[in-house]
């Protein structure tokens, strides 16, 4: 059966879009650690029209895993971005589209995509209304609390109007960046106000503190980001509702099973140089961490990453 957002069952508990990091080898580890939904880095519209090849494998999926799959674009084009949709829709049958409207980077921003989008309500509306006209999928939209202050009360209500199946809210203005706390007091505003699903983003940290968002919420879910860097059991620990004690064997299997699935996604060489940082946060509580990291950041090698695994299990 087809994904559909107002049917899924609540609350979800999905892992955030993250630029070069929510590719299929750690996606579908996520995935299979009880994330309902994921989301895929996101992709340029254009780059999709133009180069379609080479940027719709980045959001390849493993085939079990594509009718949860969310694949996020940003753009500033409504054409680009509604051809982009039904581009990705065609080759890859995932759940459905996400519209980035949250990033908040300048060289982003500064295309007027991702958070710029959020200056002005009428013309982010009317870009969304044109991309809905033009593709049937399942299409959501993550957002920030504003540009600069807390001000996407409408634009949401608009969204929900025009068709968006769901939004997803990181709890931060595009000013703010990462500073400060997220505010759970207007994602649930937001989310008192429309009928559609609304997932809450920003600063999960625990499974009971994902739970502890959804209490007295009107929140169809939660996203979960940074928390799962390294740590992609917060989402079994979210389903069994306990904390596990994950040891340096688990560890280092786990290392190996992404490591096996990057290089068949990417080839060693790029496998090895993008496991470098996934490596820092897997190790990063570990004993004597210092040593192993720094030889982390040099693998260049399966070789390499066997020696470095037979170390983090021997320490
Ligand atoms: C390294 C990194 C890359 C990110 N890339 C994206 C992205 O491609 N698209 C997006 O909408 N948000 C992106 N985000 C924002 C996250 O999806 C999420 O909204 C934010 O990190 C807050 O959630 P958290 O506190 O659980 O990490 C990124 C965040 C990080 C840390």
């Amino acid at each position: 059966m087809s994904f559909k957002w107002d049917s899924i069952k609540k609350p979800v508990f999905v892992l955030a879009p993250m630029a070069n990091i929510t590719t299929l080898p750690f996606r579908s580890i996520c995935s299979e650690m009880g994330a309902d939904i994921v989301y895929t880095p996101m992709l340029s519209s254009n780059a999709i029209v133009y180069n379609k090849e080479k940027t719709l494998k980045i959001a390849m999926s493993l085939p079990q895993e594509e009718s949860k799959t969310i694949v996020q674009l940003f753009g500033y084009d409504s054409d680009l971005l509604a051809k982009a949709a039904n581009i990705v829709q065609g080759g890859l049958k995932p759940a459905g589209i996400d519209i980035n409207m949250g990033c908040p980077a300048p060289k982003i921003t500064g295309n007027e995509c991702g958070s710029a989008l959020l200056k002005d309500v009428n013309k982010a509306v009317e870009l969304i209304k044109l991309i809905r006209s033009k593709f049937d999928g399942q299409l959501s939209v993550k957002l920030r609390l504003g540009w600069s202050e807390f001000d996407i009360i409408e634009l949401v209500k608009n969204l929900e109007t025009i068709g968006i199946n769901s939004i997803s809210v990181h709890g931060r203005t595009a000013k703010q960046g990462y500073r400060g706390n997220a505010n759970w007091e207007a994602i649930n505003i937001i989310a008192d106000k429309v009928k559609i699903p609304v997932i809450g983003n920003g600063d999960i940290k625990t499974w009971q503190e994902a739970y502890q968002r959804l209490d007295h919420s009107h929140l169809a879910g939660v996203m979960i980001g940074r928390a799962a860097l390294g740590n992609p059991w917060i989402f079994q620990e979210i389903k069994e509702k306990k904390s596990l004690v994950i040891s340096r064997n688990e560890i280092a299997d786990l290392i190996m099973l992404q490591s096996k699935r990057y290089i068949d996604f990417v080839g060693e060489k790029i496998a090895m140089r993008e496991m470098r940082k996934h490596l820092g946060w897997y190790i990063k509580n570990f004993d004597g961490a210092s040593e192993i990291r720094k030889k982390a950041m040099q693998i260049t090698s399966y070789n390499d990453l066997l020696d470095l695994l037979s170390m983090l299990k021997s320490n």
